[in-house]
């Protein structure tokens, strides 16, 4: 079936809100006739969180490849993070990877105090047996999207590889679901007042915060209520299989760095798979329409998302998600760590 999407906020929130709804099963999650699972691209920078979401989504959607992009760490790092944690589910999917630098080509401050200067601290990554299908993640996602039409990106770093898609193909927005971003926040991490994918690349993240397609955006308020801690990373420990012991030892990893880095265990937040839970476990979060803009030239406020959460005004161009239900979600997201190998 095929939806025509509107251009307009107005138009725009009533087709997200009559959109079809995900059938939620034991298992893969599939679109709105039930029979067929939800197409899923993800855009990522593994990253501990990312390599989960990874995970999740491989479990709970259909998978048709990954994408890279520099953020966590260096492209060449994010981009063998992605084929180790491909090949530790051995899942038959290709990687692609895309940018090296966000599109205005600054030189790009990686997260190496949260991740670790390779992107995956903590865990050891398994000799590789594959390689990349190409370096134009771009042009995957056009090209994919082709063939796979309603399929859902999610981006779960910096946006560089999806601007540079929308620009390839002013069409793409028309084609697809929609997009599931997680960034931005009405705080910061990375600056007091920006999050750090948004950061790392604002003026990608403008040109898809204004693209028309559907958006669903997981900033800081709502992965900050999804939290790893002991407790999890133990159950991790528990399951026994192999992937789940790559998660604990990653997630430890995790735990440890961001516990050095603020002092508080309640900020290691599990951000990357709400954006893919978003879409394949839509019941576990709330969301409200919203008007968000990026800011891309404040002294102050480069890479802040400006969310506009007054009550009167209505409508607005991207699915703002509020609350998950975090123990729900952690459920699912161990679910789908004890499926892997
Ligand atoms: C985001 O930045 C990265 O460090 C994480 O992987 C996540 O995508 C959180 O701000
Ligand atoms: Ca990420």
């Amino acid at each position: 079936m095929r939806f025509s999407v509107p251009t307009n906020a107005k138009g725009l929130r009533r087709w997200f809100d009559s959109r079809p709804q995900v059938v939620v099963r034991a298992g893969p999650c599939y679109d709105e006739t039930g029979c067929v699972p939800l197409d899923l691209i993800l855009d990522c920078d593994p990253g501990h969180d990312d390599a989960v979401a990874l995970a999740v989504a491989a479990d709970r959607g259909r998978l048709l490849g990954v994408t890279t992009v520099a953020g966590n760490a260096a492209l060449e790092d994010t981009t063998r993070n992605a084929l180790a944690v491909v090949q530790l589910l051995g899942i038959d999917i290709e990687v692609h990877s895309g940018a090296a630098t966000p599109l205005r080509g600054r030189s790009a401050n990686h997260a190496a105090h949260v991740h670790g200067e390779h992107g995956l601290a903590g865990a050891t990554l398994p000799p590789l047996r594959t390689t990349i299908a190409s370096n134009d993640a771009p042009g995957f996602l056009v090209e994919t999207t082709k063939q796979h039409p309603h399929a859902w990106i999610i981006a779960t770093g910096p946006l560089t590889n999806v601007a540079q898609a929308l620009q390839r193909d002013p069409t793409l927005p028309e084609r697809i679901a929609g997009i599931s971003i997680m960034g931005g926040g009405t705080f910061g991490n990375v600056t007091a007042a920006a999050e750090f994918n948004i950061h790392f690349d604002p003026e990608a993240a403008d040109i898809v915060l204004r693209c028309g397609t559907p958006l669903v955006l997981c900033g800081l308020d709502v992965t900050h209520q999804l939290l790893v801690d002991e407790v999890m990373v133990a159950r991790l420990q528990a399951l026994g299989n192999e992937f789940a012991h790559f998660c604990a030892d990653l997630l430890g990893g995790y735990l440890t760095n961001i516990r050095a880095l603020t002092g508080n265990a309640r900020d290691a937040a599990l951000h990357d798979p709400c954006a893919v839970l978003a879409i394949t476990d839509p019941h576990l979060l709330d969301f409200a329409a919203r008007h968000v803009v990026v800011e891309t030239a404040g002294e102050h406020t480069r890479g802040m998302t400006v969310v506009d959460q007054r009550s009167w005004v209505r409508g607005g161009n991207v699915q703002w998600a509020q609350t998950i239900d975090a123990p729900a979600a952690t459920e699912v997201i161990l679910d789908a760590i004890a499926a892997a190998p």
